[in-house]
Order: C-alpha cells, then structure tokens, then sequence
C-alpha cells in the first residue's frame, strides 16, 4: 500500500517537473546576495564574480554590482571598465540598461555609486525615476552585491537591503577577529535582521581546518550575540585563484573544474537548498534601501 502511495507521489513529482520548467517556477523572486567581510583582501571579489559564474552555469540570470565605486574590484577582475555607474542614473544622465556591461561569460555588471546617502538628498520625483531604474535589476534571478571590507554605512545599507549577507573569513586569526566584528555590527545596527546570515572559509588547507574555523564561529556568534549563522562553505587555497586574478579572468572561467571552482559550485548549490524568505526580494531591497526608517 505505501508502496503504491510513494510511486504516486513520484508520477506526480515527475508530472509536476514536466509542466512548470523549474528555472521559471522557482525562480521568479529575485534574490539579493550582499558579499562582505571584517578584514580586506580575503576574497570577497572573487566569490562574488566566481559565484556569478557558478549561478550562470545552472541557468540563473546574475547581476553583480560593485557596491564601492573607489575599489571598482568587479570591473577590474573581469578586465571590463564600464564608463557609467549608478550615480549617472541617480542623476538621470543614464538609464539602468545603459550602465548595464554585458560580459562575454553570461553574467552582467552594474558599477555602483559611492554612498547612498545621497538619495536622501533628492527630490521625490528624481527618487521616484531611479527606484524606477533599479527596478530593471528586478528582472535577474540573482543579484551579487561585492562591497568592501569593514562597515562603511554604505555596505550596511546594502547588508540590510539583502536576503543574504555572505560573510566571508579566512582561518587567519585577524580575519575571523574582524569578521565576528562585522557579525557583531550587523546584528546591532541593522533593526529587524530578516536575513540569513552566511560564512564562508576561503582559503583553507582541508575540510577539517575550515570547520574548525566555522565551528568556532558559529558557536560565539551563537553564544553572544543570539544569533544564528550558518556555514555556506569552504573554499580551498589554490593557486588557480592568484593565476586568475593576474589574468584578470575568473577562475570558473579558467578552470571550471579546479579545487576553488567546485567549492564554489557547491556553495551555491547550498544556496539554492535555503529558501528566501517570503518577505524578501526586489520589494525588499528598494524599501529598504529608500525607506530609511525601517532600520
Ligand atoms: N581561494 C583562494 N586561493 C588562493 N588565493 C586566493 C583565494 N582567494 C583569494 N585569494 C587571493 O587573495 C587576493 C584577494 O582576493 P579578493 O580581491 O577577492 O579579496 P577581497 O576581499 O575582494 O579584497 P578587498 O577587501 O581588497 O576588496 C586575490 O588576488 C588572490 O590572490
Ligand atoms: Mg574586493
């Protein structure tokens, strides 16, 4: 009898997959994945540009955007220098499409506008045109927002704005010092925190070596501040990713099947295993980033 039940269920499974493409019946929430980090330098670009890649690879429409104009790490990793950025569509002297890079690997680059603090400066109807603008982005699966390391109120704005804020560590002392900072700033200025909260260990040695970090962290944040991470990933040191990066290309491009490149596939795999959250989305962002109050 329940064998019978469980083949109904799988010819209705089966039924189900055939009549709704998965891409376009799971997917028609954008989500918004902020990329962030205590310390600099321990990969927070290339996650963000490779990740891209690896969501591309399994049919999802990617937007990243380089939060920080002064780094511009995004354009220079993928060796593409776009001539506008999100300040010329504040200013209306471009539209969202227009700023858009198209890149040669499925994946598109929006270069930010240093602050958004100056959207408080605008009149309503310029704000009206660029919360029209943005909502262009709303036609990705997926936005990756790169930002810089530590908490300018920029990158927070961003955190709050996201369905996901990736925290990315790596074993080194100072790095997991700063990024249970950054955790600790999170959760303190960012008022109703309905997000998940994601680390990543990139550039460990072996698996053991990145769960001890995760452990370690997932346990103070847990124990001090109340509050739950959970551990995306690892991501192996591997000299593939500094060859990339003096190649200006990423490494899913040169080796899609290299340590560091099916780490990062496997993150977003897990990813894609945890859901958004019902009041996440496009919605979400641009409340957030322009209804200041809510924070
Ligand atoms: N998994 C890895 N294996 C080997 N080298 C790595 C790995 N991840 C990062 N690196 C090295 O670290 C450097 C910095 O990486 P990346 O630019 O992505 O960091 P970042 O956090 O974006 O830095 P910033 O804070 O300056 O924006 C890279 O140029 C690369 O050489
Ligand atoms: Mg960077």
């Amino acid at each position: 009898m329940e064998d019978q039940a469980e083949r109904l269920r799988e010819m209705m499974r089966k039924k189900n997959s055939r009549d709704k493409p998965a891409v376009l019946a799971e997917h028609k929430k954008t989500r918004i994945i902020t990329i962030t980090s205590g310390k600099g330098g321990v990969g927070k670009t290339n996650v963000s540009v490779n990740m891209a890649l690896a969501y591309a690879r399994i049919g999802r429409k990617v937007v990243v955007m380089d939060a920080d104009l002064g780094l511009a790490n995004v354009n220079v990793m993928l060796n593409m220098i776009p001539k506008f950025n999100l300040y010329h569509v504040i200013r209306k002297q471009k539209t969202m499409r227009e700023i858009m890079v198209d890149t040669d690997y499925g994946i598109s680059i929006v270069a930010g506008a240093s602050g958004f603090s100056k959207i408080a400066n605008l009149s309503e109807e310029e704000r009206q045109n660029f919360i029209n603008e943005l909502e262009t982005l709303s036609n990705a699966d997926i936005i990756i927002i790169d930002t810089a390391a530590g908490v300018s109120s920029n990158v927070l704005d961003f955190i709050a704005a996201a369905d996901d804020a990736v925290i990315i560590t790596t074993p080194e002392p100072t790095a997991i010092t700063d990024a249970y900072g950054i955790i600790k700033i999170i959760a303190s200025e960012i008022d109703s925190l309905n997000m998940g909260l994601k680390l990543v260990v990139n550039r460990v040695k072996s698996v053991a070596e990145a769960k001890k970090v995760a452990d370690r962290m997932t346990s103070i944040t847990g124990q001090f501040l109340n509050l739950k991470v959970e551990y995306l990933g690892f991501i192996y040191d591997d000299t593939v990713v500094s060859q990339a990066v003096l190649r200006q290309r990423p490494f899913m491009v040169i080796d899609p099947k290299c340590r560091a490149s099916l780490c990062i596939q496997h993150i977003v795999g897990r990813m894609e295993k945890s859901e958004l959250p019902e009041s996440g989305g496009f919605g979400k962002m641009v409340k957030r980033l322009f209804g200041r109050n809510d924070r």
